[in-house]
């Protein structure tokens, strides 16, 4: 779809709110719809008349952030607002100084993408007054065209799938600008180098993409590195790097740690690709340039602070111009933040998942079974039938073999996937597919010594046979989820006789890229992936939450308060939903009958209550959930009883959550589920653990804001029958009195007062 948005505006200052009256983390801000409208600023919001001078161009935002791009005297980014609730600061600038929009480095020599300079070496703040553009005069390729279109999926997805919110967008709701850009490769040549550079802004939110392709270089020309964002930032928004001042929070004469305690930079930047492309921020102190009159010691921007926002990867790949799309980069992904609060910071970086990952929160109550004999399998499916439990994963151990072309082998998982899915239970397996792999030498990966590794190289045959196998495997039996483990981990394959690379420089470019079109295949074909790293944004559902797997062989209370703890820290990083943790039902690595949680029903209700009542998921190994004795049928019945909460509080459980008190062993425990935008009335799902063997009174504090209320909510205290309407302090809090006895657990419902869908 074509959508040509031309509706020419003079962003009067005057008029325009300085501030968002709506805070985007707990409500539907208004008028919020991401667009590109064209438009002149001023440039500056004083109104000195005098001094006034328009920039005219485009202006991608939607009210929360505006990204602005100069059209003359060439394009380029010449503000980035961020535009917060007056209580988080108002409309406020991230804009430093000009830079191109990418760098492309061909052969040797560097063009710049978006031809927009600026006339002052000055470069420690934007002179709004007075801030000269100009043209770059060589080496940039310049604008064309530019076209407006609704942003696309990566890979099919359905909302709701797997118990994932029905109200997540995919693709999601946005606004795409694809801005054309050209130069002669060379001066001698009349050959074209073209750009393409996408932007996506997504409603509702100050979230953004960007990612570049290039194309119609002569051939055997090297693209040896990309530069896909390069933005000068205010400090605050960028990471401090001062001549002169200190940093905030430093603390050096006789303190306990003299160590500079940097606050985070509120613009956060990551890229979607596992390996070989990152974001850094860099002091970017050097390009400044202004000699002092009679001071020859003071060029620069004495006492600035100049972070540069820089996220780029070295490809090494040949453009060719027989590929009509050319090269094609990672992509960029953005959210501005408006405070460094921990909660808050945390909670607006994993709205960039829930936008652009959302398949994440699928969250299959999950069983990694050992036993997988005829007779085994069935009576773990049936168990896990009666007590709600939703895949099966052949674990590793049991002889699950993916890449097997025995055709009574694949028959019988054939039959075991229909006798699962007939009982309405998943089934997927396991395998080792690049690291520490030890394929055949001709697949194998050559370290830049030009040793043989043990890994395989995924730009080699080894990806096309196994991706082969797997889906010849997926026809044959249907198995819908894969534990695919070592996948490609950013190493270097010298090998120059491999099918997908060409040698050392391009491999971990061609080895990230084969991988992620591995997982993004799958995906489309509607698996659920395991997979460690960072392989979301390619389609992949969850990785290790966090923990080291010596602890799951700990003595079992032991276990289980160390990683109730990580799991509480690891909730900062990842949503509930994108790590598992790990209940040995039977041994798993060492720590014998005291590691293990079977015929043990007190530890394997704490087990399920801590990951069931996160949100997350565990890798629950045994040959079976229960043994057939007294002590297994009280296992049964906490089974129940925990998967039945689970799925009746799916909805909240699978957000992210508001830390109440992280575990240590000393007094409670817990975390607090937010659903603000939740559409039903539950809004929160609160956990509280009292790990201790004494009674305790705990005065509860909620602190509600994140859950999208403000003045009264209803709570609901364990089964009690009626919720109790609690009125809110003015930091947003309810306080509440949980009477918890020694190892006792609670849960806290919290709901809207009034609520009509
Ligand atoms: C900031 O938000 C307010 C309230 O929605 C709006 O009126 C104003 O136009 C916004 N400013 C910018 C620069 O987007
Ligand atoms: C604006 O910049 C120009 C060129 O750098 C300079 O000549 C002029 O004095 C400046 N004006 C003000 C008001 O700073
Ligand atoms: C940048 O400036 C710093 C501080 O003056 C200096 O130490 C460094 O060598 C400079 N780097 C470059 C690449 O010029
Ligand atoms: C961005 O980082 C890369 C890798 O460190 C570096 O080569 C490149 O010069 C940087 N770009 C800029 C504009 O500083
Ligand atoms: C094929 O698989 C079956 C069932 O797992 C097994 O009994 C048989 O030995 C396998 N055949 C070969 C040649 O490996
Ligand atoms: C294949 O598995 C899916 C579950 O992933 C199930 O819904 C479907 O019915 C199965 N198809 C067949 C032919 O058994
Ligand atoms: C591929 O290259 C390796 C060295 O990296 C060499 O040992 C091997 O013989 C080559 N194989 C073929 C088929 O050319
Ligand atoms: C659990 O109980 C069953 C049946 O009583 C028994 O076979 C099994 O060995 C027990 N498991 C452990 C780890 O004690």
């Amino acid at each position: 779809m074509l959508l040509l948005v031309v509706v020419v505006l003079s962003a009067s200052s005057s008029t325009a709110s300085h501030h968002q009256t709506t805070d985007w983390l707990v409500g539907a801000v208004p008028d919020s719809r991401a667009r590109v409208v064209e438009a002149c600023w001023d440039d500056d919001d004083d109104d000195d008349d005098d001094a006034k001078s328009s920039i005219c161009g485009l202006d991608l935002t939607n009210s929360i952030v505006s990204r602005r791009f100069a059209l003359s005297p060439a394009f380029g980014t010449v503000d980035w607002l961020l535009n917060a609730t007056a209580q988080h600061g108002g409309l406020q600038s991230m804009f430093r100084a000009v830079q191109p929009e990418a760098r492309l480095r061909i052969d040797g020599v560097d063009f710049f993408v978006g031809c927009l300079d600026q006339t002052s070496g000055f470069r420690a703040y934007w002179k709004r007054r007075n801030g000269t553009l100009e043209k770059r005069k060589k080496n940039c390729l310049s604008y064309v065209r530019h076209r407006v279109r609704k942003p696309r999926a990566p890979f099919r997805w359905v909302p709701g799938t797997r118990g994932s919110p029905k109200t997540a967008k995919w693709p999601p709701e946005g606004i795409a600008l694809e801005v054309d850009f050209a130069a002669a490769a060379a001066a001698a040549d009349d050959e074209l180098l073209e750009a393409t550079v996408f932007y996506e802004l997504y409603d509702g939110a100050p979230i953004m993409s960007k990612w570049l392709e290039v194309r119609r270089a002569a051939k055997g020309t090297t693209l040896e590195a990309v530069d896909v964002e390069l933005f000068d930032a205010m400090p605050r928004f960028g990471a401090y790097f001062p001549h002169g001042s200190f940093v905030p929070g430093v603390d050096s004469n006789g303190a306990s740690s003299d160590v500079v305690t940097m606050p985070q930079p509120l613009l956060f930047a990551k890229t979607d690709q596992a390996h070989g492309a990152a974001c850094t921020w860099t002091d970017n102190w050097n390009a400044s340039n202004i000699v002092v009159e009679g001071c020859e010691s003071c060029d620069h921007d004495r006492g600035g602070n100049e972070p540069l926002l820089n996220c780029t990867s070295s490809p090494g790949v040949e453009l060719d111009d027989d590929d009509e799309r050319g090269f094609e980069s990672f992509r960029v992904m953005v959210v501005a933040i408006d405070s460094p609060e921990l909660e808050r910071f945390t909670l607006s970086r994993h709205r960039l998942v829930q936008l652009l990952a959302p398949h994440a929160m699928e969250n299959p109550v999950f069983f990694h079974a050992t036993d997988v004999s005829v007779g085994g399998f069935e009576r773990v499916v049936d168990q896990m039938s009666e007590v709600g439990f939703e895949m099966l994963i052949e674990s590793f151990g049991s002889g699950f073999n993916l890449e097997s072309t025995n055709a009574t082998y694949v028959n019988l998982v054939a039959s075991q996937v229909a006798y699962a899915n007939a009982r309405g239970i998943e089934v997927g397996g396991y395998d080792l597919i690049v690291v520490t792999r030890g394929v055949s030498p001709e697949w194998t990966a050559v370290n830049a010594d030009g040793t043989l590794s043990n890994d395989a190289c995924f730009a080699s045959g080894w990806a096309d046979h196994l991706e082969e196998r797997v889906h010849a495997f997926i026809d044959e039996t249907n198995i819908s989820m894969l534990e695919t483990d070592g996948p490609y981990g950013g190493e270097v394959c010298a090998s120059t006789n491999h099918s997908h690379h060409k040698g050392l420089k391009d491999s971990v470019y061609q080895q990230s890229r084969r991988q992620s079109q591995f997982f993004r295949k799958l995906r489309d074909r509607g698996l659920y992936l395991n997979q460690p790293d960072e392989y979301f944004f390619q389609g992949g559902s969850r990785t290790g939450m966090g923990y080291d797997e010596q602890q799951y062989s700990l003595p079992r209370w032991e276990d289980l308060t160390l990683s109730r703890m990580g799991l509480y820290d690891d909730l900062y990083k990842h949503l509930p939903t994108q790590g598992w943790m790990f209940v040995p039902i039977i041994v798993y690595h060492a720590g014998s009958d005291a590691a293990a949680f079977d015929n043990r029903s007190l530890a394997f209700e704490w087990a399920l209550a801590q990951y069931l009542g996160a949100g997350t998921a565990a890798c629950y190994r045994g040959p079976h959930l229960w043994a057939d004795d007294l002590e297994g049928r009280r296992i049964k019945a906490i089974l129940l009883k925990w998967v039945a909460f689970y799925k009746a509080h799916r909805q909240t459980l699978v957000q992210p959550v508001v830390h109440l008190r992280r575990p240590d062993a000393f007094s409670w425990d817990g975390f607090l589920h937010v659903h603000p935008l939740s559409p039903t009335a539950e809004v929160g799902v609160a956990l509280i653990f009292n790990p201790t063997t004494r009674r305790l009174n705990i005065q509860l504090r909620l602190p509600l804001y994140y859950c999208g209320l403000d003045d009264e909510a209803l709570l609901t205290l364990d089964d009690d029958p009626t919720p109790a309407r609690v009125k809110l302090a003015r930091d947003y809090s309810a306080t509440l009195l949980v009477d918890a006895a020694p190892l006792s657990i609670h849960t806290v419902i919290v709901a809207r007062p009034t609520f009509s869908s």
